[in-house]
């Protein structure tokens, strides 16, 4: 087939913004802010600008405030030394003729007092989520969290939009809320963790009041259709006791369907990892897509486990507009010329992933070809 037929190597229009195809580089924390400022290095803007012929790049997961911070020598937006940081990686990507996306994130109840200076991290209510945090002495237990106040919520709003700001002013294109399940705003959607009586808990309504308040108080500062938010609806493992449950479903409808008069970017949604069978969401597990955008009218980013033919044809069929490719960019920065010269893809070292340096960073090279 002529790659130049194939929708996922083709333009695609987001309001304003051209993408020069439809591979989207998912967001990958790759923890090498290896700095007290947590502030971006020179190597990012290298890796970064490696990777500059995705259509959009989302950035790594990036902390908004001090208490948002989770995971070791991973950067925040919220300092002017971190915007610095981020202008020089912003720059870099567009000289390389790419477009690239902040993503901001905050873990909440995920975070542990070795992050905080021996502060209890904050979540919807005062519960465990029992999972695991990286503290700089490695992996350790969650705790029990303070229980945010309804002035620490409306503070911690106006921290994202400040650092939506902060995104503007460091030269990035748009931002994508990061709510995949192991960050502060699936703690909240969750009827295990969050416990809450006021108006940010207890009905699907209220506990997804916070998606729309960021939205709301985000849209002030970035046009619609230059934010985005990611998803993960049916995370099973490795999320502690963050999983779906009997109302996941009917939660995700409600948010949809609200998002719907926002005119986002994208919604972001992450697919089934595992086989759904005898879980509360058995009922998403065919034709997973589908069920989104039965209930979302916008532009769909598809992510988890695609390839370049599963992409074409979900693209193809309809049922997504965009797809995201997370670990295939990291051995294949690449990945757009591979996929539109058929050429084999190079494996990821997992032991680099977060080990900090050069290495398994930016050193894996472009492609040698033609080959014979
Ligand atoms: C090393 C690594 C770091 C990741 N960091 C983030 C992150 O910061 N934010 C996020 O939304 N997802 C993160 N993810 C998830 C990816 O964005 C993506 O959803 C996931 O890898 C599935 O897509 P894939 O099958 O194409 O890799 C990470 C994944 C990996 C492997």
């Amino acid at each position: 087939m002529n790659n130049t037929s194939q929708p996922l190597l083709e333009e695609y229009q987001i309001g304003d913004l051209q993408l020069k195809n439809r591979v989207i580089m998912a967001s990958l924390t790759r923890a090498r802010a290896a700095n007290p400022g947590l502030v971006p290095t020179a190597i990012m803007a290298e890796y970064y600008a490696q990777r500059a012929s995705a259509g959009l790049i989302l950035s790594e997961g990036t902390w908004v405030n001090p208490q948002s911070i989770g995971f070791i020598n991973v950067p925040g937006i919220f300092t002017q030394d971190q915007v610095k940081g981020w202008k020089a990686v912003t720059k870099a990507v567009h000289d390389n003729g790419g477009l690239i996306f902040s993503q901001l994130g905050h873990i909440g109840a995920g975070a542990h007092p070795d992050l905080q200076n021996g502060e209890l991290p904050v979540g919807p209510s005062a519960v465990n989520i029992q999972s695991q945090s990286f503290t700089p002495e490695g992996f350790k237990n969650t705790v029990t969290p303070r229980e945010m106040k309804v002035a620490d919520i409306k503070e911690t709003i106006q921290d994202y939009t400040k650092a939506a700001q902060n995104a503007k002013d460091a030269g990035f294109d748009g931002i994508e809320i990061h709510a995949i399940v192991g960050m502060l705003i699936p703690q909240f959607l969750s009827k295990t963790i969050n416990k809450r009586t006021d108006e940010y808990g207890g009905s699907i309504e209220n506990r997804s009041r916070i998606v729309f308040d960021l939205l709301d108080a985000i849209i002030e500062v970035w046009d619609s259709t230059r934010v985005a938010i990611k998803f993960s609806p049916v995370m099973l493992s490795n999320v502690g006791i963050v999983t779906p449950d009997d109302q996941t479903i009917d939660l995700f409808k409600y948010i949809l369907n609200k998002l719907d008069h926002y005119n986002l970017a994208f919604v972001h949604i992450v697919g089934p990892s595992e086989d759904l069978s005898g879980t509360p969401v058995e009922a998403l597990q065919e034709d997973y897509f589908s069920h989104f955008r039965n209930n979302y009218s916008g532009r769909i980013l598809a992510n988890l486990g695609f390839s370049k033919e599963s992409a074409s044809k979900i693209i193809r069929e309809g049922k997504a507009d965009l797809v995201s490719f997370g670990e295939l960019f990291i051995a294949n920065p690449d990945l757009v010329e591979r996929f539109q010269n058929n050429w084999t893809l190079s494996e990821s070292d997992r032991d680099t992933y977060y080990s900090g340096g050069e290495d398994g960073y930016i050193t894996y090279p472009k492609a040698q070809y033609p080959q014979s």
